[in-house]
């Protein structure tokens, strides 16, 4: 069992999809292999039907020389019954002859297969293709009555003189009948070829593509920060020793980001301590403010989570809450704690709190996104708020979401010039500025959970948290 590695978060990138690589390969071999065992069918097949036609040509002049030399003896001794019974004995011999013809060196049939073709004058045949001559046998490629056949011709000599002459006539049906049985049997073979060479295209693909999917995957995983696994290595080839290279160096970088963001978080942490110390000396600086900033952050986390806020966002509000008052640290003590109406000139350097406050943060990269929160949290709903005036969907949620828990400790905190207000007392006014300073929505939820969950029993008491 491999152990996940846990990636940190990124973006993912968009990526033109285009025909995968295993489309590509098939696509490449599988007319490559069409093609090639196509070719070799068609040479296997001009092979056969050559050496079936030489195997008959053979068999033609063989019969014809044969019947020639059997016709010798009896055309010297006038003994026209034998070389009519030659012929007759000759055609029954192979289904494949069409015919056996003795001539004499006139022209005149002497001896044939059909008895009717006696005597009469052996007619020329139609010649399709001169096959050749094979010592003194002539082939040729016929037509005779209307039927395409192979003849054989062959001299009858004695003592150099020509005495007569021989012609066979083999059927081509035969011929036509080998070749096509020949063709069929390389058909079915090279449809067997071909589908075994198809499966073998398809497994060779696969054999490529998929280490490479294994590898787009895993590269997919870290870049999406989704948990990173081991892949799985079998081979030993140069594809395994990839997806091994690949598991190391994603294992490198993952330790190494792990370790990075341990590290900005530990920086982050320093960070906010830093703040936190910041934040406590301001109020250390005003007693009756104590544990203000506590107290916004744990009543703006209450809020989220009944707003149904995740974790994540719960925990960037607790710190914005907690910074909301860090540009009080600039402010003269005889403003900060003044316990008089201000003057403008007060008021003024007072409304400067904010925008300072979010300087104050941007100055550290990873703090820089609670700036907008910070710098927002004395705006109003209606837009009359301060320091910019923006109003409703302008201020960031989590902004309005302190502003409520800000006032509401303000309102149930003891100052030197008021009583602090009992939690309805509190309520009611929240609700008086609903609408005006807060947002209605945000107004209902945050006096629904004041009611259900009163954070504040005992009008002398100074906070929920120190
Ligand atoms: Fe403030």
């Amino acid at each position: 069992m491999e152990e996940p590695i846990d990636p940190p978060t990124s973006t993912t990138p968009r990526v033109r999809r285009s025909p995968g690589i295993r489309l590509k390969l098939v696509g490449f071999l599988i007319p490559l292999i069409v093609l090639l065992v196509l070719g070799m069918a068609l040479a296997v097949v001009t092979v056969t039907n050559r050496s079936v036609r030489n195997d008959l040509i053979q068999r033609g002049v063989a019969t014809s020389r044969i019947v020639a030399l059997s016709a010798r003896w009896s055309l010297l001794s006038d003994d026209n019954a034998a070389v009519y019974n030659l012929a007759v004995e000759t055609h029954r011999s192979s289904p494949d002859i069409e015919y056996v013809a003795v001539i004499d060196p006139g022209g005149r049939i002497l001896g044939h297969n059909d008895p009717r073709e006696l005597g009469k004058r052996f007619a020329p045949s139609f010649r399709i293709v001169q096959l050749g001559g094979f010592v003194e046998t002539q082939a040729d490629d016929v037509r005779r009555n209307g039927t395409e056949m192979l003849e054989f011709a062959t001299a009858i000599l004695h003592r150099g003189q020509r005495i007569g002459n021989v012609s066979v006539g083999f059927s081509k049906k035969t011929l036509v009948d080998a070749q096509r049985k020949v063709r069929r049997s390389i058909a079915a073979v090279a449809l067997g070829v071909l589908a075994l060479a198809m499966l073998g295209a398809l497994a060779l693909s696969s054999f490529i593509t998929t280490p490479i999917k294994r590898l787009m995957s895993a590269i997919k995983v870290i870049s999406t920060g989704k948990t990173f696994h081991r892949i799985p290595v079998a081979s030993g080839d140069e594809f395994g020793e990839l997806l091994r290279s690949f598991n190391r160096m994603a294992e490198t970088i993952l330790t190494q980001q792990s370790a990075l963001k341990e590290y900005a978080d530990r920086l982050e942490d320093a960070y906010l301590g830093m703040v936190r110390v910041v934040a406590a000396s301001i109020e250390a600086r005003d007693p009756y403010t104590i544990g203000h900033s506590t107290r916004v952050a744990m009543m703006a986390c209450a809020l989220g989570r009944q707003l149904g806020m995740g974790e994540e966002e719960l925990g960037h509000l607790e710190k914005a809450a907690l910074f909301h008052d860090v540009g009080k640290i600039g402010m003269p003590d005889d403003v900060l704690l003044k316990e008089e109406r201000l003057s403008h000139g007060e008021l003024d350097v007072m409304r400067r709190h904010p925008g300072e406050g979010a300087e104050i943060l941007r100055m550290a990269p990873f703090l820089d996104r609670y700036a907008a929160i910070v710098e927002a949290h004395h705006e109003w709903y209606d837009g009359t708020g301060y320091p910019e005036g923006r109003k409703d969907g302008e201020i960031p949620v989590h902004a309005q979401m302190i502003a409520l828990a800000d006032a509401y400790d303000a309102m149930t905190t003891t100052r030197p010039y008021r009583q602090a207000l009992t939690n309805v007392g509190a309520i009611e006014s929240i609700l008086e500025y609903s609408g005006t300073q807060f947002s209605p929505e945000l107004t209902d939820a945050f006096v629904k959970l004041l009611r259900e969950s009163p954070p504040m029993p005992d009008p002398d008491w100074k906070g929920m948290a120190l």
